[in-house]
């Protein structure tokens, strides 16, 4: 059976968590393909909350398998502490979590490393979250990592101990002002591999590939968003990882031909956490009501985001990127009592009209052009069938879906699990 992939559009905070929680009823394995605790996907069911960073969001369902893969960088005390918080609630997961032994780990001294880096770039720094993703990352590439398999063998801490000493003279060459002490970073951090190597380890792209065989349902599910990755987004402002439908097929060991539906996930405005260009970003009242409205405050870090208008130039390029089958738009409700909407719909860069999203998207290169549409008065937050949907909102659908040409199949109008409203039948 392919595997749908379930991802984000725009900048990260899309609703990714909500919506597979939604679909995970239809799946049998939920997959995350990469990413880190820089993640945070959050759930709301029974009038709780819950936030993940590196669990798969299929962790509160029974029947659902959750497989961190191969692409996910896992930082074992944050791990320990999301594990923590489901055994508060009881959920049982030492049955239905699994880890891929390729998956790369957070050593304390990534985190130290990513501070130094941030530190060091002064005005000019990404707005990382400090979880350590970077350097975790460079180390993979650099061929230096430290695999989950790695701690079933038993010269692992050796190896730890000469990556961390290599990591401790490189924060000293960065040569800024960090303050840190190692060893009780190190005691948490041993103690949460112990909690790490507790649960079960698995050869991530066999067990999918049999799973597949099986006929068993799976979804991928994306961190970050498109405009993140790190060859389609807003280099160097974005993460290190390819948050695109490719990151899949590496976070996964999927091949390109067993993907199926490309599930793909925007808010109706737009949002971006940390640094980078952002060319419909608002800074009037405007903004300011997205954001008090949409509670628009990191679920990681807890910055507030900034906001602004939906940008069509770049979700029509994520669109393209990731092969999007369908679209589910997220925060609809947020845009109600806004008398007028804006879309962009192309950009004016460098003195031409163009419609596509450039190499360069700086401030002093492009000026949005936006297309305005009449807004609605209506509370959407109860409405539970697409045919209650205000006249205007479906007008702002439409247009989207002409000019996407990909169906919009579900309309979120709430952060709760229940606020969902499916426009079409899904599969
Ligand atoms: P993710 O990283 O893509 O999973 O998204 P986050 O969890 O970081 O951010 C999405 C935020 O919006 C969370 O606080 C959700 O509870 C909330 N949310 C999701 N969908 C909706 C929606 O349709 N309306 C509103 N008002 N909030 C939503
Ligand atoms: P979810 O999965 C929003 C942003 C950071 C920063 C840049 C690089 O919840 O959508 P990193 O720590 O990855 O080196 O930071 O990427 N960022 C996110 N923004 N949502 C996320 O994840 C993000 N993960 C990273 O704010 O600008
Ligand atoms: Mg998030």
């Amino acid at each position: 059976m392919a595997v749908d992939l379930l991802l984000g559009l725009q900048w990260g905070d899309e609703g990714k968590g909500k919506i597979v929680d939604v679909l995970t009823s239809n799946y049998n394995i939920i997959a995350r393909f990469q990413g880190g605790p820089n993640a945070g996907h959050t759930l709301v069911f029974n009038g709780k909350k819950h936030v993940l960073h590196t669990i798969p969001s299929g962790i509160f369902h029974d029947d659902a398998t959750n497989l961190v893969g191969n692409g996910v960088v896992i930082d074992p005390v944050i791990f320990k502490g999301e594990l923590d918080k489901l055994e508060e609630q009881n959920i049982d997961y030492r049955k239905s979590l699994l880890i891929s032994r390729k998956a790369h780990i957070i050593l304390p001294t990534h985190r130290l490393l990513d501070a130094a880096s941030e530190a060091s770039k002064g005005k000019a720094k990404i707005g990382s979250t400090l979880k350590g993703i970077g350097p975790t990352y460079m180390d993979k590439t650099g061929r230096n990592g430290i695999r989950v398999g790695d701690l079933e063998l038993s010269d692992w801490k050796e190896r730890y101990r000469n990556l961390a000493d290599k990591h401790e003279s490189m924060i000293a060459y960065y040569n800024v002002d960090i303050e840190y002490n190692l060893k009780e970073l190190e005691e948490e951090f041993f103690k949460a591999i112990d909690v790490l190597k507790s649960l079960t380890f698995i050869d991530s792209e066999e067990y999918i590939y049999q799973a597949q065989k099986a006929e068993k349902s799976i979804l991928a599910e994306g961190a970050q968003g498109s405009l993140l990755d790190i060859d389609f987004g807003t280099y160097p402002f974005v993460t290190s990882s390819n948050t695109t439908a490719a990151g899949a097929c590496t976070g996964l060991g999927v091949a390109p031909n067993q993907i199926g539906d490309v599930f793909g996930i925007f808010k109706a405005y737009t949002t971006r956490v940390g640094s980078g260009p952002f060319p419909t970003e608002l800074f009037d009242e405007d903004g300011k009501t997205m954001g008090r409205v949409g509670n628009e405050f990191g679920a990681t870090t807890g910055r507030p985001r900034r906001c602004g208008w939906l940008d069509l130039v770049a979700l029509k390029y994520a669109c393209r990127v990731n092969g999007v089958t369908q679209l589910m738009m997220m925060k609809g409700d947020v845009l109600s009592g806004f008398k007028t909407l804006k879309v962009c719909t192309q950009y004016k860069y460098k003195g031409k009209t163009i419609s596509h999203l450039p190499y360069n998207i700086e401030p002093e290169n492009v000026e949005p052009i936006y297309t305005e549409f009449s807004g609605w008065n209506e509370d959407l937050t109860e409405m539970s069938d697409a045919s209650e949907l205000p006249k205007a909102l479906n007008e702002y659908i439409d247009f989207l879906e002409k000019e996407l040409e990909i169906p919009i199949t579900i309309v979120s109008v709430g952060p709760d699990r229940k606020q969902t409203i499916f426009r079409q039948q899904l599969v």
